[in-house]
């Protein structure tokens, strides 16, 4: 037995917004079509969160299923942190009105915005916490109402976009668990993907030419997240000593279809051994990874002892992997 605390997933959850929104049905108010959606993205519908859903409502509702997952209640919780890139309120963060929501009073509690990173991003953060000993049982989110933030009159954004949450119950375990995490960032892209507007810069949509909505250069953001995640994976197993072929799951950000094909075909995984969701639950930021492992872990095919690698990459340009024996 080796001295090392890893930080190991005890319990996952998630939760949709009930309200479903179809590619028919997009094409009632956007000129679009469900084939154009399908063949460019994989996209077959979206979850909306309802009028006064917020963030918090939908990252509480997968907490509750983590939690229970993993048998820890909230007061055990020494940590909670939520990649969200579309809090509830200014402050206080997510994170904040999840613990009162929750019941968990006096651990910290904070956000992490790595827009569709956020969850790889706060995962990274409670793994070193735990690994350092400083925490034991965490609570990590990813959760979004991305929706929100959308154009609904612009067919190159807002049929890309869904609403949803994911949650893990992160425990201690001195035999396995995270293997390595790794991030990046370039900010140097961020007007390839963005939403121009905010407190410091003013909410000002008249001189933006924006509101409150995504903007995206869609061919170059598919290109950058092709060429970073490949790279990424590379990094990862190199790290790790490991061959691709050791891998049992990629768990990978929830974009696009082409793209996940992309870096399933980089790491030689046929597409079995591939979660996806983003046919049911289009692009929902931060809460697609947490929502597909879910998925993945509640349907039975990822088995205790087996090896995935989680990856995502967003706004920022962010991007990131994890390594895990779940
Ligand atoms: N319905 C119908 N036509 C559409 C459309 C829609 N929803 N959106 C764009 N089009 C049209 C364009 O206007 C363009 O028409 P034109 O040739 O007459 O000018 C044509 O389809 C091709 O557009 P293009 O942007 O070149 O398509 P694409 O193959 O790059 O696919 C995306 C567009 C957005 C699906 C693709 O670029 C993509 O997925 N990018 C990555 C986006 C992403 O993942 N962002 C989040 C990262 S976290």
């Amino acid at each position: 037995m080796s001295d090392r605390i890893y930080a190991r997933i005890a319990g996952t959850g998630s939760y949709l917004p009930e309200k479903i929104l179809t590619n028919d049905d997009l094409a009632q108010f956007v000129d679009t079509s469900d084939e154009w959606i399908q063949a460019r993205t994989g996209i077959r519908q979206r979850h909306v969160a309802a009028e006064g859903e917020t963030t918090c409502d939908l990252a509480y509702q997968a907490s509750l299923r983590a939690l229970e997952a993993a048998g820890v209640a909230a007061s055990e919780l020494d940590l909670i942190i939520v990649g969200t890139t579309t809090p509830d309120l200014i402050f206080p963060s997510t994170a904040c009105l999840l613990q009162h929501r929750l019941g968990a009073e006096g651990c910290p509690a904070f956000d992490v915005n790595a827009a569709c990173s956020g969850f790889v991003y706060a995962l990274t953060v409670a793994d070193k916490f735990v690994r350092s000993g400083a925490a034991k049982n965490v609570l990590v989110v990813g959760a979004e109402t991305l929706t929100r933030m959308l154009d609904w009159n612009d067919r190159t954004t807002c049929v890309l976009f869904g609403d949803g949450a994911g949650a893990v119950v992160l425990k201690p375990d001195t035999e396995t668990g995270i293997l390595s995490t790794h991030l990046h960032a370039d900010g140097g892209k961020k007007e390839l993907l963005w939403n121009p507007v905010g407190v410091s810069v003013g909410f000002r949509p008249e001189e933006k030419n924006a509101g409150v909505r995504v903007l995206m250069a869609g061919s170059d953001v598919f290109k950058h997240a092709v060429k970073a995640l490949d790279s990424v994976v590379d990094e990862t197993l190199e790290a790790n000593g490991l061959d691709r072929h050791d891998l049992d799951w990629l768990i990978p950000h929830q974009a696009n279809l082409r793209i996940i094909d992309a870096t399933a075909k980089r790491l030689e995984m046929p597409m079995e051994r591939v979660i996806v969701t983003v046919d049911r639950h289009g692009n929902t930021s931060s809460g697609s990874v947490p929502l597909a492992l879910d998925e993945a872990v509640r349907s039975g095919r990822v088995q205790r002892g087996q090896l995935l690698l989680l990856e995502a990459f967003g706004g920022g340009f962010t991007w990131g992997s994890a390594l895990l024996r779940y």
